[in-house]
């Protein structure tokens, strides 16, 4: 597990305003009769356009029946996460959660954000609202002293406490010069156990809430988690670098 100086914490913020560039453009495009793929090809001129590079686009972990075909996770309503750039014409209530990592001068950040096409419901935001709630409470964790197991607890009450379905399987981990690195950072845990946190640590912290029960579902496609029992879901993450400091949000944004 590596550990960054300040200086290549300071090399990754590039990286981490893209991303939050991207999320917060997309956010503002996305409506009502826009397709995924159209989504997902607005991100990928925001690569081109910055000389950046995909992390997704073509990465083949052994679950996927595919390589990953493009450079968001574009998940609606029932699906939670790895939701393929498909066809689906956005209509008007959609739960819309998009994940993008991308690198940028050798460093790499992830984030992701949910928010609701048109009409917003009451479900979907008591939902999206929670789930930052758990990142934000993770995220404050995320300092020397703390160990992983306080960050991991303080997402899962939030949830819990919310009565919403959380599953263990998912997480998040550690970035740098490659989107997944170790530790393994988990959605439920104990306080005062795991590693403890040290400056220089940087992970991805990424709660993914179902309004329903605990359990998911993969689509043929190896890639599409959804929901068990047809409930929306809502993720959110950011990369943050634990520092002296206490906890730095390279994807923060404005
Ligand atoms: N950003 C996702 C994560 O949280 C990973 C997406 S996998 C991909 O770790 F294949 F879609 F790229
Ligand atoms: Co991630």
């Amino acid at each position: 597990m590596a550990l960054k100086t300040p200086a290549e914490i300071t090399a990754m913020r590039p990286a981490g305003k893209f991303v939050a560039g991207v999320l917060s453009s997309l956010r503002d495009v996305a409506r009502e009769g826009m397709t995924l793929k159209d989504l997902d090809a607005h991100a990928h001129r925001m690569i081109d356009d910055a000389g950046a590079h995909s992390v997704y686009l073509g990465y083949h972990p052994s679950f996927g029946a595919m390589p990953y075909p493009g450079v968001l996770c574009t998940s609606v309503n029932d699906a939670a996460l790895h939701g393929l750039p498909s066809d689906h014409v956005l209509a008007d209530g959609d739960v819309l959660s998009i994940d993008f990592a991308a690198q940028v001068q050798g460093w790499v950040a992830d984030s992701a954000l949910t928010f609701q096409i048109g009409t917003q419901t009451d479900e979907a935001t008591r939902l999206i609202d929670t789930t930052e709630k758990a990142l934000a409470a993770g995220i404050a964790q995320a300092r020397p002293g703390k160990r992983m197991g306080d960050v991991s607890h303080a997402i899962g009450r939030i949830g819990r406490a919310a009565g919403y379905g959380i599953n263990g399987d998912f997480g998040g981990h550690g970035v740098g010069r490659t989107m997944h690195e170790d530790p393994h950072v988990a959605n439920l845990g104990r306080a005062h156990t795991g590693m403890k946190l040290q400056a220089g640590l940087v992970i991805a912290i990424e709660p993914w809430f179902m309004a329903g029960g605990d359990g998911y579902t993969i689509d043929p496609d190896g890639w599409t988690i959804r929901t068990a029992d047809g409930s929306i879901a809502a993720h959110a993450e950011h990369t943050v670098a634990i520092t002296k400091d206490g906890p730095v949000v390279l994807t923060a944004r404005d």
